[in-house]
């Protein structure tokens, strides 16, 4: 921004997302930071040399660039410090690594996103961490989970697949009692949407693959963390080396600016079909958290500001074969994994892995990624899938 001097937080978020983080000042007169690359950042002298005594001292520990971006990221989470990591798995895998130590009990959802899953039953089992699902619908009866070791409780809401909705403040309220650390995989709604660090939560975790890209292009992690745990995190991603690629660092601020504009489209576009696919006869049920037929909607509307663009339904019977026959008609949505891009997707979900919430469904569960295209149109495909079911 030209003016240094306004207090960002004041501000709208389209403004904030416009300008945030970087100020044009800050590189004589662009309005966009360079791509600063480099591992050797020199010292005018040896005794500064020796000290350290200077903002930059090497590649791994932070550029113009990557300040840039984790500032506005800052701004939008109100966190005290966030680290910029190679992919959203490394956000989520980074802090668990931060907090968790051998002989430590971690409390892990079950809607968990599948890799986090994988990560948990085998780096942490292996390092001594005792690991334990919890039902995403659990609330603040998680104090009968928690053990003096209980160092980590992990929580993503909505959960990946399923779209649970978790009382977010009422287990940070527990886990706090015990003095456990909690966790939050918040890509789903981006601070937009939902400000974890507001409802107590220490971390919150960003799979900047999906929004702030939104095209498709990067992958790219980020990880906030109050006060208290910020010292623990960072000096983690430095021991481990950690650290994002310069152009797609860029691209992720770049990313930010456009952010709200094009959440706004997945959101309302994603409800609408929600909304179609409700009354659809072929489907059983429609797992989006903004529908208030959702079990976890009063929650929802109480915590979140707004639902993002990536759901999933159910067909009232069926299996593999129908589920196939659906997914090999459509035309626009492509069959693919992520979510958060321009182009719509669509997956058939597996629930294989969960341990403690085994859903009884009719049919199968078929998760739509809603892209930025017209809603009629992808109403249309949608429409050739129950064709040839
Ligand atoms: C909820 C959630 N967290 C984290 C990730 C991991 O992100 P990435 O694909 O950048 O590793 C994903 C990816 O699908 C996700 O859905």
């Amino acid at each position: 921004m030209a003016n240094k001097k306004i207090d960002m937080s004041k501000l709208g978020i389209n403004t904030r997302l416009a300008h945030d983080g970087y100020s044009a000042d800050d590189y004589y007169g662009f309005v966009n930071p360079p791509v600063v690359r480099g591992s050797t950042v020199l010292f005018p002298n040896a005794e500064t040399m020796a000290t350290g005594g200077q903002k930059y001292t090497y590649g791994t520990r932070g550029t113009p660039l990557s300040d840039a971006l984790a500032n506005a990221v800052n701004g939008l989470e109100g966190s005290a410090g966030t680290v910029l990591v190679p992919s959203g798995l490394v956000a989520v895998t980074l802090p668990l690594l931060a907090f968790l130590s051998c002989g430590d009990h971690a409390l892990i959802v079950d809607s968990v996103y599948g890799p986090t899953r994988h990560f948990a039953n085998t780096i942490l089992k292996r390092m001594g961490v005792e690991v334990e699902y919890y039902q995403p619908e659990i609330g603040a009866d998680i104090a009968q989970l928690l053990r003096p070791n209980t160092k980590v409780v992990f929580t993503e809401s909505p959960g990946s697949n399923t779209f649970e909705i978790q009382d977010i403040p009422a287990i940070a309220d527990e886990a706090h009692k015990a003095g456990a650390v909690v966790l939050m995989d918040n890509t789903w709604a981006t601070p937009l949407y939902f400000r974890p660090l507001d409802f107590g939560v220490d971390v919150s975790i960003h799979a900047a693959t999906k929004y702030p890209s939104g095209h498709a292009d990067i992958l790219f992690g980020m990880v906030s963390a109050n006060e208290k745990c910020w010292p623990q995190l960072l000096e983690t991603h430095g021991t481990l080396g950690l650290c994002a690629a310069p152009d797609d660092t860029y691209q992720i601020l770049r990313g930010l600016r456009t952010m709200k504009l094009r959440l706004e489209h997945h959101r309302k576009s994603a409800l609408e079909i929600a909304r179609w696919l409700e009354n659809h006869p072929a489907v059983a049920q429609v797992l989006h958290p903004a529908l208030e037929s959702h079990p976890g909607h009063d929650i929802w509307k109480r915590d979140f500001s707004g639902s993002s663009g990536v759901f999933s339904f159910v067909l009232k019977q069926g299996g593999n074969a129908e589920a196939y026959r659906f997914l090999n008609a459509l035309e626009i949505f492509g069959l693919g994994y992520s979510w958060g891009g321009y182009e719509s997707l669509a997956v058939k979900v597996s629930l294989s892995d969960r341990t403690v919430t085994k859903r009884d469904y009719p049919g199968p569960v078929i998760r739509l990624q809603i892209g930025i295209e017209d809603t009629a149109d992808l109403i249309d495909d949608l429409k050739k899938g129950f064709a040839a079911l």
